[in-house]
């Protein structure tokens, strides 16, 4: 049985590659909100009510203690199902590793580090990895705040301390009195719609792209970052309210927030239920990363199920590749619209995270509650066309988006990320110089015999 499953995959990926067409780039094309001055203007009002801090004072005063690993068993065997892994690891406090009470309330999703955010990869003499959450919606009422729709978070990860701070993201916007409120980050900003994904994540310069799973990014500021509890009218222990109300901020009991600033949006029409098919259209924004490689570039991605894609390379997803502005941190634009200038056909299905670095990809996928792999592709020169693997390896269970932190003298350092599943949550890094070493063989971030 075993052996006619991995026939047919085989064969599939090889007949596929033969008709397989490299997607459009016409599709990858990008506009700034339309609410964009007003967002700014709710930022601004913000500003006049709220106290401020920065990224350096959040990690000083961070929160929670997480853990080192201290050896290749790491601090969660769960999450990497008993596999060595000789890189460094880290595990979240034991109240964001697992279930509370059957209920799982927090997904982590997204990875960037202070390497994305600055060549230096100092931050006012700090370095931090930050992460990216989604409030799952319960699968049945737990009468608690838990069942609140409490939209994406923020953490922000001291590797040298192991201590952490999270911070949660909020869209601002004026009430019917004109007074300033904010409302927790929704796929679409009303009452009644689920919390946005937050897939992905990159920290660059004064900006955090967060991915918009159905439309492009939401884009937020380091400098506008505020702190409830020094703000006189703040209320940090009611959990369930948040934004202006009865004369008080809330957050969901939340010290931090920080206020989406701008959006970058899908301009070609998307047809959702087209979507990991061939003419999908614009693409989906499943997880986001940054190369620095030639010109720096914003790297996005689409995740297609296994089950969806059923061995089909055309339905396997698209990533693509953004132009970015050294100066400015911000977008690099021909004619006002943010255009990626190159985009490929993933070599196969389920991946959760991609980077690009030095004309090659990295590639995570996971698989269920297995070990998910690590790919690394042929390197690949034109602007589009299809990715083909050159080489397999393990990941932990459920790995999701990925961050490349290079070494400070540009070498190929390496892949930063983070398993989603409760109780098997796991924050680690693959050298990339180390994944061919013989030694590792079998273990995390070592070499498998397949591809598949
Ligand atoms: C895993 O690491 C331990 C030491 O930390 C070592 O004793 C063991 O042999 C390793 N297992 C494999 C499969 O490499
Ligand atoms: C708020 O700050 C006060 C002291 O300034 C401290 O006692 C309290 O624990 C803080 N609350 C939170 C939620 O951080
Ligand atoms: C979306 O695609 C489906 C399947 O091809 C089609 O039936 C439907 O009419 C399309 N919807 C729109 C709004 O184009
Ligand atoms: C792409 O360019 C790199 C150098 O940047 C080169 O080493 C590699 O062979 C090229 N790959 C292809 C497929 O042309
Ligand atoms: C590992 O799994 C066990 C059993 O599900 C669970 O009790 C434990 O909390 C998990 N460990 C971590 C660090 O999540
Ligand atoms: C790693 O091994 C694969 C095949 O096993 C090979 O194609 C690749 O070039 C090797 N990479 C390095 C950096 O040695």
């Amino acid at each position: 049985m075993t052996f006619i499953l991995i026939f047919v995959t085989i064969f599939n990926w090889i007949w596929i590659l033969e008709s397989v067409t490299a997607p459009n780039l016409i599709d990858f094309q990008l506009r700034s909100s339309p609410n964009h001055a007003e967002l700014l203007n709710c930022v601004g009002k913000l500003n006049e009510k709220l106290a401020k801090l920065g990224v350096k004072n959040i990690l000083l005063q961070a929160n929670r203690q997480g853990t080192k690993s201290t050896n290749a068993k790491t601090c969660n065997p769960n999450a990497t199902l008993k596999r060595n892994l000789t890189s460094v690891s880290y595990c979240f406090n034991p109240s964001d590793s697992s279930t509370i009470g059957g209920n799982v309330e927090w997904m982590p999703q997204g990875v960037t580090t202070v390497a994305d955010a600055r060549s230096t990869q100092l931050w006012n003499t700090k370095r931090a990895i930050l992460i990216t959450w989604y409030d799952k919606k319960s699968e049945k009422p737990t009468n608690t705040d838990a069942d609140q729709i409490k939209g994406a978070r923020v953490t922000f990860f001291d590797p040298e301390t192991s201590k952490y701070q999270h911070v949660l993201l909020v869209y601002p916007y004026l009430n019917n009195k004109g007074e300033i409120t904010y409302m927790s980050l929704r796929t679409i900003q009303k009452d009644g719609y689920d919390s946005l994904h937050a897939g992905g994540i990159v920290w660059y310069d004064n900006y955090l792209y967060v991915a918009d799973t159905a439309r492009g990014f939401r884009i937020f500021d380091m400098r506008q970052i505020f702190d409830l509890n020094k703000t006189t009218n703040g209320d940090t222990n009611n959990k369930y309210l948040i934004g202006f109300q009865n004369g008080k901020f809330y957050a969901h009991g939340y010290r931090y927030i920080m206020p989406q600033i701008n959006d970058w949006s899908n301009i070609i029409p998307r047809n959702s239920s087209m979507t990991c098919r061939v003419n999908a259209g614009s693409p989906t924004f499943s997880f986001v990363s940054l190369d620095r490689t030639d010109s720096d570039h914003l790297i996005s991605g689409e995740f297609c199920a296994d089950k969806t894609a059923n061995g089909d390379l055309e339905k396997s997803g698209r990533v693509a590749r953004w132009p970015l502005d050294k100066q400015t941190g911000q977008p690099k634009l021909t004619n006002g619209i943010w255009k990626a200038d190159s985009a490929y056909r993933l070599p196969i299905s389920n991946i959760q995270g991609a980077v690009s670095f030095e004309n090659k990809w990295y590639l995570s996928r996971s698989q269920g509650a297995k070990n998910g792999f690590l790919y690394k592709t042929k390197s690949i020169n034109s602007t589009t066309g299809i990715l083909q693997i050159e080489n397999s390896y393990y990941s932990s269970v459920g790995p999701e988006d990925l961050s490349h932190w290079p070494t400070i003298d540009g070498k190929a350092g390496g892949l930063w990320t983070v398993s989603e599943h409760a109780g098997k949550r796991l924050l680690y890094v693959c050298n990339i110089d180390q994944l061919n070493n013989s030694n590792q063989f079998g273990n995390i971030c070592g070499e498998r015999n397949s591809f598949f």
